[in-house]
């Protein structure tokens, strides 16, 4: 593995493979828990869409992470769904109740899903509704935010040039249709911003030009990726080798 620090503070690892890196990411969330529930009580943790996580959340449901996490204490949310009905192939919630939430012991009431099967105005409010009744005015959201990233630099269901990128006061909002690409409700940059961690994991060769355009150019605010600098700390960025291999510093 290879430590690159890139510009805005973020840490950035590259892994010779998706396994390692997989298993780097589940020790991060492990620990990260683990002095959450020491310090709080509580780990609050809202997961990414999309297929790079789904390794991840294999490795969380098995030992060795599965037996260091303290479940129990374990708060489930998302950073973003499609609006879809929660058994949709395409629904976030369904990929991580799939892959780990039905394999731990983590308490239901616990489980925060954005209900993709009402209108994505609905949806979003109910889901800002419950944030706010759980977190309150405390001055940090989540402890942590699992982020993926598209080729095109969107994260969460923050796309390029979209309207729910100007956001300065709500927490969740709902996108619109595009033309290849369903409705959403996704976390806003305030929400992503007022967490104390963020993690993006991003893998693969087609997302190699938007990671070094994101960690190292200078003009990178224009990729809404750039633009998440949680409260306490640069975004943590684990990578495996094909998507950081563009990155000078890792050459
Ligand atoms: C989603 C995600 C989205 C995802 C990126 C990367 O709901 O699709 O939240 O932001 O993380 O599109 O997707 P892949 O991991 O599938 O490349």
């Amino acid at each position: 593995m290879t430590g690159v620090r890139t510009g805005e503070g973020a840490e950035v690892t590259v892994y010779p493979d998706r396994g390692s890196m997989d298993r780097a990411a589940a020790g991060l969330v492990a620990e990260l828990s683990r002095s959450a529930v020491m310090s709080r009580g509580t780990f609050a943790v809202a997961l990414s869409g999309g297929t790079t996580p789904r390794g991840l959340y294999r490795l969380l449901a098995s030992s060795p992470y599965r037996e260091r996490i303290a479940w129990k204490a374990v708060h489930v949310y998302w950073a973003d769904e499609r609006a879809v009905t929660p058994d949709h192939e395409d629904s976030n919630y369904r990929t991580a109740q799939e892959l780990l939430l039905s394999q731990v012991p983590v308490l239901r009431e616990n489980i925060h899903r954005i209900r993709g099967e009402e209108t994505p105005a609905s949806a979003a409010d109910s889901y800002e509704r419950e944030m706010v009744a759980h977190f309150g005015q405390a001055p940090f959201l989540f402890d942590l935010v699992i982020l993926g990233m598209g080729a095109d630099g969107h994260t969460a269901s923050l796309f390029p040039g979209s309207a729910a990128l100007t956001a300065t006061e709500r927490l969740v909002l709902p996108v619109p249709a595009e033309s290849m690409r369903q409705a959403r409700i996704t976390l806003t940059l305030p929400a992503i911003n007022r967490s104390r961690r963020v993690l993006f994991l991003v893998a693969g060769a087609e997302k190699a030009g938007v990671v070094s355009e994101v960690l190292e150019r200078k003009d990178r605010n224009r990729y809404p990726a750039a633009l998440v600098r949680p409260a306490e700390g640069g975004p943590i960025w684990l990578l495996d080798s094909a998507a950081g291999s563009l990155l000078r510093a890792a050459s």
